[in-house]
Parts: structure tokens; C-alpha cells; sequence
């Protein structure tokens, strides 16, 4: 797919599909009211006999015939036009791709991107067309022994702009091509299923991005390795799965030598089954999606390589099954963290926090800008939150403040969460340093709190997206959430 800026006035430019906005009450943007006079009053037509009312998201395909520019002209409704926010710019942009997708034409220009926007420039706006584009036209048919006609008739598509602000649109679609791919990589391994996404599957990806993009390194550590650095808790939810663990570092070097790095730490758990502790049966595929944290990661690897961004970063990511079996870790049995406290494993189930507690003693070598892990951590954040936000729980407020305005500046929004000492008393454990976990009461909040015991000097942030990652139902599938959040936090650096 090729995108581009397009400069010129709808009358001028000759297209396959010209994508129009319409407005409530027959208001015609500038597009539509160049095209309806080379059309002979088509769209006041059409709009006059209410084929089309301008609500937000209705589309119709029209055919003007000779004398037109272009070949069909997408009629999209925007709304009233004083009133087009992003969150409607949004959608009329998602129908607009939708209904182009239902088309064989080769090329597009979509005129939305000039009309004004709440809370959006050209630049966003470009942006946003461009992530909805990959959003859109995402297909996940790779597992099908048929993958049906996944073949892409549109070849280009266009954005109009004015020309004073053709540089900053460009930033837009560049930026929204990365996060796009990112997102689409993220949805993608998030998707595969346990038996082919396995944690040696994940350094293979891990090693795909080094092999495209000259400043990302990476390295694999395997159990002997592990059992040497004596991450005890992230050896204990390994030992009961026949599949070898890994833990994976990659290094992005896009800053000046010696800058601190912010470094990612993401929850590889590529299928969870709750370990002895086990889960009940209903919905249990979808733990495949507990690795969505690790796929984050390194989808930030290559978005941040692909932005070619000015700074140092490093993605961690330690992953493994959490299986029952006749080696599996006990409800009771004691281990000790790399950092030297022992935990009390009083539940299985708890597995994120004992294999990412080992990964962020690990981070401490690198003396972090920021810490920030990823995790599909907990159910009681779903329970909090819902689907809308992912949690944020951090020790450092400047870090909160940028990683919320970040979400909602990217539309991928979170929440900030508490983490008031008095929660760590339901971590206290009669036997061991800390329990892993903290009874029924704020389950999100004693997961964190966890955490928050091996972040020692760095400004740390966790995000759990536990109810943001992936969609339930008949939309099933990855979300590639929260890509657009991190990527926007480290645009912002
Ligand atoms: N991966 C799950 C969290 C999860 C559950 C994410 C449902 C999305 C949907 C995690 O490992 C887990 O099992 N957490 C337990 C913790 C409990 C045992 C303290 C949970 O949330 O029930
Ligand atoms: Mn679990
Ligand atoms: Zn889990």
C-alpha cells in the first residue's frame, strides 16, 4: 500500500474512488460542493431525496459518469459539521475504509482530512486515517487452510491537505504507517494460537525485527541461563510445562550512547492455564492472549525503529507456559526472586507477577529513564475497568500524568489506579517475605503492589491490559492495544 499527501481541490484530481464527507441537515463540505458542480448537483440530488441523512458513519457509493474526475464518489456522513470531534472523525473514517474495502477499486483519495476537526490537526488527522486504514483492512486468515480472497484490490491511497500543512500530514501518515504495523504485529501474535505461538516463536519474531533494522539487537536466554541469573519465581511457573522458557532482550539504540534507556518489560505467558491452581474450563482459549504484554513490547521495538526515534530502548520480555503437571510449582511451595525475597506461592493462577517481578530486577542493570511493564495481569482489572481503559499504577506521578495524556492524545486510553501502602498488608505472607497473593479485595491494586517491590530506584509504571488487549465475542481477536499509547509516550520524550 502506498499513501500519500494529496494537494489538490476534488475537481482537479482524478481518482478511482473519491471518499466525500456530507453533513447533517444536507450540508455539503468543500469536496462535496466542488464535485456535486462537476457532476451536475449529484449530491444535492442524492442528498435532497435522503438517499444519505449526514449521520456519522453512513456511507453511499454513487456513480457520476462522464465528465466526473473520478470514477465513484464515496459519500460519507460526518454529522453536524460544527460538532465533527475525533471520536466522530473516527468513525466516519472507519466506514469510509470499511465500504472501500467492499470495492476492487485500485485507488482512493479520502477528502475527510480537510475538513476541521476538534482536537485535531493535520497532522493527527493524517495520523488517524492511516491507523484506521491498517485497523480496518487487518485480517487475521493465516491458521485457514483457505484464507479466501484476501487479495488487496486498493494499491494507493490519498489524503487531502492544504499545502501549508503538507508537512506536518506527512508526519502523520508516517507515524500512522508505524503505529499501524505495530499494532497489526501485535494483533497478529496475539491471535496465533499456543501450540505455534510458544516462547521460542516469540525470539523468532524477536529476531525478525533485528534482521530489518540496523539499531535493534537481541539476545535469547534459555534455562541453564535463567537457573544461573536465579529468577526462582519466574523458574517456578516454568517448571510444570514441557515447553522451554525464554527470556528475551532487546536493545534499540536510537540515542546517544550512555542515555538511559526506557526500558519494557512484557508479560510472555503464551498460555495460561492457571498451573495447579487451574482455571475453569469456559473461555480457557483465551489465555492465549496472556503473551499480549511481550507482543507490546516488541511491537514497540520496531514501531520506535521504524520512527527511527531519538532515544535508547530496551524491550524485556520473559515468556513461558503456565502448565499443571507432575513437576508443576505447588499452591505453598516457597521460592526465592533473583532480588533475594522469597515468595509464598499460595495460588498458581498468580504467575504474571512471579515471572515479571525476575524480568524487572533483571531492568535495574540498565539504571532506567523509565520502567514500564505490560502485562495481561489481572481479572480484577476487567472487573474494574472494563474494556474502555487499561489500569495504570505507578510509583512516580510525572510518569502517570505522561502515560494518561499520552492514552489520550492516541485515543487508547487508561486509568490511573492507587497504590497506597496499607493494600501491601494483604500481600503479607506467615512463611515467606510476600505472599503472591492478596485475597479477593482490589485484586488489580495487590497485583501492582507486588510489583511495585522490585521497581527499587526507577520511576516504574505498570499498565494492566488485562481487559484492553483483545475483544470477546463475535469481534474475537487482538486489539493491538496499547500500542498507540506507548508509541505516543515515546514520541513525546
Ligand atoms: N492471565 C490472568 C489474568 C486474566 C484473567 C486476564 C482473565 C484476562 C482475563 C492472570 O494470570 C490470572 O490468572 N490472574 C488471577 C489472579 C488471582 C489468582 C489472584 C485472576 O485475575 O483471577
Ligand atoms: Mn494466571
Ligand atoms: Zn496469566
Amino acid at each position: 500500500m502506498k499513501f500519500d499527501i494529496k494537494l489538490g481541490g476534488a475537481a482537479e484530481q482524478t481518482t478511482a474512488c473519491a471518499i466525500v464527507p456530507v453533513f447533517a441537515n444536507g450540508v455539503l463540505g468543500d469536496a462535496a460542493r466542488a464535485l456535486d458542480a462537476a457532476t451536475d448537483g449529484l449530491i444535492t440530488d442524492v442528498l435532497e431525496s435522503r438517499d444519505i441523512k449526514g449521520d456519522v458513519g453512513e456511507t453511499l457509493l454513487l456513480a457520476p459518469g462522464a465528465g466526473s474526475p473520478c470514477r465513484r464518489i464515496l459519500l460519507v456522513g460526518c454529522g453536524p459539521r460544527d460538532r465533527l470531534d475525533r471520536r466522530a472523525y473516527r468513525r466516519a473514517t472507519r466506514a469510509a475504509f470499511a465500504a472501500l474495502l467492499r470495492t476492487r477499486h485500485a485507488d482512493a483519495i479520502s477528502y475527510l482530512t480537510l475538513e476541521t476537526v476538534a482536537e485535531a490537526d493535520a497532522h493527527r488527522k493524517a495520523r488517524i486515517a492511516i491507523e484506521t486504514w491498517h485497523d480496518v483492512s487487518y485480517r487475521f486468515t493465516q491458521m485457514k487452510s483457505e484464507p479466501g480472497d484476501g487479495s488487496r484490490a486498493l494499491k494507493s491511497l490519498g489524503l487531502a491537505a492544504d499545502a501549508r500543512q503538507a508537512r506536518a500530514a506527512r508526519r502523520g501518515v508516517t507515524e500512522g504507517e508505524a503505529i499501524g504495523r505495530a499494532s497489526a504485529l501485535v494483533r497478529d501474535l496475539g491471535n496465533l494460537p499456543p501450540n505455534v505461538c510458544t516462547p521460542s516463536y516469540l525470539v523468532e519474531r524477536a529476531r525478525g525485527i533485528a534482521r530489518r533494522e540496523r539499531k535493534v539487537s537481541v539476545k535469547a536466554l534459555g534455562l541453564p541461563e535463567i537457573r544461573k541469573l536465579r529468577m526462582g519465581a519466574f523458574l517456578a511457573v516454568t517448571q510444570g510445562s514441557a515447553e522451554p522458557p525464554r527470556f528475551i532482550i532487546l536493545e534499540y539504540r536510537g540515542g546517544k550512547p550512555g542515555a538511559r534507556p526506557y526500558v519494557f518489560v512484557g508479560k510472555g505467558i503464551t498460555f495460561d492455564t492457571g498451573g495447579i491452581s487451574i482455571k475453569p474450563g469456559a473461555g480457557m482459549d483465551e489465555m492465549k492472549y496472556d503473551m499480549c504484554g511481550a507482543a507490546s513490547v516488541l511491537g514497540v521495538v520496531q514501531g520506535a525503529a521504524e520512527l527511527k526515534l531519538p532515544l535508547n530502548i530496551v524491550g524485556i520480555v520473559p515468556t513461558c507456559e503456565n502448565m499443571p503437571s507432575g513437576t508443576a510449582t505447588r499452591p505453598g511451595d516457597i521460592v526465592r526472586t533473583m532480588l533475594g525475597k522469597t515468595v509464598e506461592i499460595l495460588n498458581t493462577d498468580a504467575e504474571g507477577r512471579l515471572i515479571l517481578c525476575d524480568a524487572m530486577t533483571y531492568a535495574q542493570r540498565y539504571k532506567p529513564a523509565a520502567l514500564i511493564d505490560i502485562a495481561t495481569l489481572t481479572g480484577a482489572c476487567v472487573v474494574a475497568l472494563g474494556r474502555v481503559r487499561s489500569g495504570v499504577f505507578s510509583n512516580t506521578d510525572a510518569l502517570a500524568d505522561a502515560l494518561l495524556a499520552a492514552g489520550q492524545a492516541a485515543d487508547d486510553r487508561a486509568w490511573r489506579m492507587p497504590l497506597d501502602d496499607e493494600y501491601g498488608e494483604q500481600l503479607k505472607s506467615n512463611f515467606a517475605d510476600l505472599a503472591n497473593i492478596g485475597g479477593r479485595e482490589a485484586g488489580a491494586i495487590t497485583a501492582a503492589h507486588f510489583l511495585s517491590r522490585f521497581a527499587g530506584d526507577a520511576p516504574w509504571a505498570h499498565l494492566d491490559i488485562a481487559g484492553t488487549a483483545w475483544n470477546q465475542g463475535s469481534a474475537k481477536g487482538g486489539t493491538g492495544r496499547p500500542i498507540p499509547l506507548l508509541l505516543e509516550y515515546l514520541l513525546s520524550r
